[in-house]
């Protein structure tokens, strides 16, 4: 008998093998039993669930019944169907690189203790859209916003003008890189009608964003949100630059780093696009991984230069849904910081 997800992991050898013939309920049920989730981005990692059948042989068995004609099957319908699932399950063990498109679904606390629920489309992955896929400092940071949003310097719009319309007091939010959109969608749920938020991101991840933002749009009804996505490149210099309506009291961006250009490509965004009043915020999370502390200390340097002093700040770990050989969760230290200009500018 196949086990289920709560039992102990079952052997590879207790699923239904090809020379026995099985029927392709038999297979498609032992397939659903092999499916990877990505492991949830956990604050501990006892939070993530072990896998239904133990790893040993797995990749084997599955290579067993992509290979195998499945001639015993009545249709082609049935023999494809399970191929996929075969090809699906094969694909999920290579990484996450190599998983196929899921949905996933985020919890997001408010300063009530209440969650807001995000749904998130993340489509198949390539090497070179890493705005496909929804990244731990992203979950932390969404995670962290309620508290950040109601902090001592709690952000105010900083239109020079005086509102004369309640439309006119909504706070003014723009998210930089927002690949899936978790941060800017959780600041929208949170933040409900005093903000609107524009996602941002390269031309190729914005039609995803725009889906996910659509997604979640009875959430946004509820909380009063306005929530809009478009193209931001911030290799594009804005011409003409942005009116002092134009900018955003707040700015976010979540692990926006990974390449030596990025660095001064965010921070020569930021400049422009930031509002200049003092209670303006730029609030950003990323992750401290080896590889790209030179970038993280660059980014420091240049937001400091840019007149930008660092308002709260503080380190934390998350846990990334890439796994190591041995199937364990991946601990990551983030940093996360809120900007605001520093009076002596
Ligand atoms: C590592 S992903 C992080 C995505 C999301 N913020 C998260 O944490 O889940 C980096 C994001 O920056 C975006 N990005 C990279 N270069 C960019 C550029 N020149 N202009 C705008 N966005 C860019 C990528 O497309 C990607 O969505």
């Amino acid at each position: 008998m196949i086990g289920t997800a709560a039992d102990k992991p079952i052997h590879v050898l207790d699923l239904p093998q090809i020379y026995e013939k099985p029927s392709g309920t038999e297979l498609l049920k032992a397939l659903a039993l092999l499916t990877l989730q990505p492991r949830s981005f956990g604050i501990t990692a006892d939070a993530v669930k072990g896998p239904a059948v133990q790893p040993e042989g797995v990749t084997r068995y599955l290579t067993s019944i992509i290979s195998s004609p499945l001639s015993w099957l009545d249709t082609e319908e049935l023999q494809e169907a399970i191929w996929d699932a075969a090809s699906a399950r094969l694909s999920e063990r290579s990484g996450r690189t190599a998983m196929p498109a899921m949905s996933r679904i985020f919890s997001i606390p408010n300063s009530s203790g209440e969650e807001h629920t995000l749904t998130l489309h993340e489509p198949s992955l390539t090497s070179d859209n890493l705005g496909m896929k929804t990244w731990v400092s992203s979950y932390l940071l969404s995670r962290r916003l309620h508290k950040l949003l109601e902090s001592p310097a709690e952000l105010v719009p900083t239109s020079s003008t005086e509102p004369s319309t309640p439309n006119d007091k909504q706070l003014r939010a723009l998210e930089l890189g927002s690949g899936t959109g978790l941060v800017g969608l959780s600041f929208a749920a949170l933040k409900g009608k005093s903000a609107t938020i524009h996602l941002t991101d390269l031309p190729e991840i914005v039609p995803n964003l725009a889906h996910n933002a659509s997604l979640n749009v009875e959430l946004m009804k509820t909380t009063g949100a306005s929530v809009t996505t478009g193209v931001l490149d911030w290799s594009v210099t804005p011409n003409p630059l942005p009116t002092a309506e134009e900018r955003f009291d707040v700015i976010l961006a979540a692990d926006p780093l990974y390449s030596p250009l990025h660095p001064k490509l965010l921070v020569d965004t930021i400049g422009p696009w930031f509002s200049r009043g003092l209670d303006a915020r730029v609030v950003t999370e990323m992750p401290l991984r080896a590889a790209y502390l030179p970038q993280v200390a660059e980014f420091r340097q240049r937001m400091l230069d840019l007149g930008l002093a660092v308002v709260e700040e503080g380190e934390e770990v998350g846990y990334d849904d890439w796994e190591n050989s041995s199937g364990e969760a991946l601990a990551v230290k983030c940093w996360w910081s809120v900007w605001g200009w520093s009076e002596k500018v």
